[in-house]
């Protein structure tokens, strides 16, 4: 095994290896990926060999291949960028970390606590840069967001309404040895996001099914989060909303300041009496901007973009989230670890 040698360093290319450029890796990945400069797409990997040459073929990569380790082993190759389905992440997280490898890893991180500890026991042996597709923290509503409460002295109160609708039971999200269900999936996103405006860490987490019936309960959730700092969040997770609504809806209020944000096109900042509105065509929830970070960080062999205890907090609390729901009582999240 290649075991990682020494400090960061720079680079002036980034050698990309991509691990599963399944439909999102292929819509919005990669071909954000391809806009940026200082990027060599060396060796893709699929599951499949028609699956990979097409995709090697369709975003110039120099070769395709059905095994991830050869992609781990290729000196060419000092970033892995891994889209697979959930169950694959650890695994192939902690494979890249060990061959010396900086690793971008899409949402989750991996779905259980040992994994979790296992993927913080390899990055801080590797000395590397690992970060997770927690996009939204990078969109232009977040940066004028962290402006507009800069300064603040008060906690943070979120409220952020995703209108998620229900997936088919037989979906491979709902799938318990391939997506782990949305929680897991998904809302590991609004943690996140939330975690990053207030600037601190969750440590307390409860949810609630809206209806305990539900045959897919997790499509339908009600979840209050408190941070470090005091500042609170509800997530109103939703398949019962009328479809004409937005998908998401992010309201941030403290300091007589409020910041709403209408699906990542549409943001409202109120400082006082003064207002100002940002609109776009397209929704602008970050993608372009986590992967320009990562490559940056990569060539300029500085820290990872996100730190990795924000990362850990922003997953574990997912996984509380999880157990709240099955046993209807407020959960600590304790991030402790070796970073
Ligand atoms: N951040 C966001 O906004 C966002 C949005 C959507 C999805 N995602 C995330 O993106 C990830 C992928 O989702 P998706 O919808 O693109 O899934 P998908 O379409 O099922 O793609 C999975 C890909 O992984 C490949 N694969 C499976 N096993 C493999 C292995 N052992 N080695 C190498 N490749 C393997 C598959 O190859 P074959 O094609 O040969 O089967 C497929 O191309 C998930 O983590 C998901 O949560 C993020």
């Amino acid at each position: 095994m290649q075991r990682p040698s020494g400090p960061k360093g720079t680079c002036e290319t980034v050698g990309v290896g991509w691990i599963g450029a399944g439909s999102f890796s292929r819509a919005k990945l990669i071909p954000a990926l391809q806009k940026i400069s200082g990027v060599r797409f060396v060796g893709l990997a699929n599951a499949t060999g028609i699956s990979a040459q097409r995709a090697a073929r369709n975003f110039g990569f120099g070769y395709c291949c059905t095994d991830a380790n050869e992609l781990l082993d290729d000196p060419a190759i000092n970033a892995v960028f891994i889209g697979t389905r959930h169950h694959l992440h650890a695994s192939l997280v902690i494979g890249a970390l060990n061959r010396g490898k900086h690793v971008f890893v899409e949402k989750p991180l991996c779905v259980n606590e040992a994994e979790l500890n296992q993927i913080a026991e390899a990055y801080a042996r590797s000395g590397r840069i690992l970060t997770v597709g927690f996009n939204r923290r990078y969109s232009p509503f977040a940066a004028d967001c962290t402006d507009l409460f800069k300064g603040r002295i008060g906690p943070l109160s979120m409220l952020y309404r995703v209108n998620a609708g229900r997936l088919p039971s037989g979906h491979w999200v709902h799938h318990p040895t391939q997506g782990h269900g949305r929680v897991i999936g998904e809302i590991c996103h609004f943690v996140d996001l939330m975690g990053f405006l207030s600037s601190s860490l969750p440590v307390e987490v409860q949810a609630w099914p809206v209806d305990h019936l539900d045959a897919n309960p997790e499509d339908n959730i009600h979840v209050h989060i408190r941070f470090a700092d005091g500042s609170r969040g509800e997530v109103l997770y939703l398949s019962s909303a009328s479809a004409s609504v937005s998908k998401e809806r992010i309201e941030v209020f403290g300091q007589g300041r409020t910041a709403i944000c209408e699906d990542f096109r549409t943001c409202h900042f109120y400082r006082g009496n003064q207002h100002r509105r940002e609109r776009s065509f397209f929704h602008k929830k970050g993608h372009r901007e986590e992967l320009r970070a990562f490559v940056a960080a990569v060539k300029h062999g500085v820290e990872s973009p996100v730190r990795f205890e924000s990362l850990y907090a922003s997953t574990l609390a997912t996984f509380r989230i999880r157990e709240s729901l099955q046993c209807g009582r407020a959960l600590p999240v304790h991030v402790c670890g070796p970073f």
